[in-house]
């Protein structure tokens, strides 16, 4: 993937918007999160314009932009069109060797995710693929999905590691996620997953893996500084809720806070587990019921839902209508993988969100912008269109209202992207 910034060739890189049909999603600073009720909002500006200046949104206002602006490097007018704060993903595993598409064959003719995994299919697939590649493979491979999903408008990315298992493995995976957060134009979180599965070779023996991750894997994490979080399966098959516990007790000390998988397979503990670490999120969700919910309601953990996931192995969808009538803020993530959801594009969360979730469009685009800030601990600088934060934005194609991005399903109806107030440009 080549791509490229429009830059101005006279130092000052600033950038007008005119003419914007319907500029979505303004908030005041100081908003978070938005939870409940708040969700059915989004504040809007009709017929308006955008001024952003050294990667910044400055101002933005009503009708005409004021003439001190008008001499701006990059000028766009956005007739018919809307500007909004780019898509934030909060949940993705785009380190990987090697699709899987086999196993997706086999569930068509009847076999289950869980039984696939526990034939040695699955994460040990992936994790033995991944160990055969060097750091050089996989970066590649990689940086072409970090660029596939920035086009489809995604602002700022979560990626976990997860399928190395092995010491070395798990470092290497990070290692890629901290080159990529390098060269990356959009924010990149990096999550450490070294329990995301028992390896073979611990097969009979979870209690020797488990005491890796603690006195191995997470102090070389730590030490060479290779993940903002840490994530745990807490999952049947998986790790049970006091595996989980021990295992984010001691990436605590190491400074690391917990974001897990909590409730994917079952009603396992996931959820009470997370809270009881005071976990930033827990992912998935697909079987809450009202004690979970209750659970949360006493907590400041994002519940993060993973639609493509059950659209993709036919699960249960998280009942996050439920969630937010009962007052919880509710985040969507993509949960790009090989495994369980092979597509990374936030607008097709968008569609199913609304399509099989029952969430309005308002809903449904707060819980990808907004609240997918406040799980990567981004809502100072992203998430919404309000002054002083950096200038992430999709500009729509010529499109009737907010509600038709998530109704003309499949397609995301972007016309550009602006990262750091830059319009980006696709060359490959
Ligand atoms: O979030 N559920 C656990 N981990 C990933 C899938 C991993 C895989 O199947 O490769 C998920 O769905
Ligand atoms: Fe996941």
């Amino acid at each position: 993937m080549r791509y490229r910034f429009l830059l101005s060739l006279h130092g000052m890189n600033d950038l007008l918007i005119t003419d914007i049909k319907s500029l979505i999603g303004i908030l005041p600073p100081e908003v978070q999160l938005l939870k409940g009720k708040e969700m059915q909002h989004t504040e809007t500006l009709e017929n308006a314009w955008l001024y952003a200046q050294d990667e910044l949104i400055v101002d933005f206002g009503l009708g005409d932009a004021p003439s001190a602006y008008l001499s701006a490097t990059t000028c766009i007018n956005a007739k018919g069109k809307l500007v909004l704060p780019s898509y934030i993903d909060s949940h993705s595993h785009i380190v990987f060797a090697a699709t899987r598409e086999e196993e997706f064959v086999m569930r068509i003719k009847g076999k289950t995710y869980e039984e696939i995994a526990a034939a040695g299919g699955g994460i040990l697939n992936s994790a033995a693929k991944l160990q055969k590649l060097s750091e050089d493979e996989l970066f590649a491979s990689a940086y072409e999905r970090l660029f596939e999903v920035i086009f489809q408008g995604t602002g700022a990315l979560e990626i976990k590691s997860g399928y190395g298992l092995t010491v070395a493995d798990e470092l290497k995976m990070l290692r890629v996620i901290k080159r990529l957060q390098e060269v990356s134009p959009i924010p990149i979180k990096a999550t450490f997953l070294g329990a995301h599965a028992i390896p073979t070779a611990y097969k009979n023996n979870r209690e020797g893996y488990i005491e890796l991750i603690i006195n191995e894997m997470l102090p070389a994490v730590a030490m060479h500084e290779l993940a903002n979080y840490c994530d745990v399966f807490c999952d049947q098959g998986f790790f049970t809720p006091n595996e989980t516990l021990r295992i984010l007790k001691a990436a605590a000390a190491h400074g690391l806070r917990a974001k897990i998988h909590g409730n994917e397979l079952g009603y396992t503990g996931g959820v009470q587990a997370a809270v009881e670490a005071g976990a930033l999120s827990v992912d998935h969700l697909e079987y809450t019921s009202d004690a979970e919910i209750a659970c949360l309601l006493q907590s400041t953990t994002m519940p993060v839902a993973l639609p493509g996931c059950s659209f993709f192995l036919g699960i249960p969808y998280a009942p996050v209508r439920k969630m937010i009538d009962a007052g919880l803020p509710v985040c969507l993530a993509s949960d790009y993988n090989p495994g369980s959801t092979p597509n990374g594009r936030m607008g097709f969360v968008f569609s199913l969100a609304c399509t099989q979730m029952k969430l309005t469009p308002e809903e449904a685009f707060n819980a990808i912008t907004i609240n997918g800030a406040h799980a990567l601990e981004l809502s100072n600088e992203l998430g919404s269109i309000t002054k002083g934060k950096k200038a992430n934005l999709i500009i729509t194609k010529e499109v009737p209202s907010l509600a038709y991005l998530p109704y003309h399903f499949g397609s995301d109806a972007i016309d550009q992207i602006i990262l750091n107030g830059k319009p980006l440009v696709r060359l490959s």
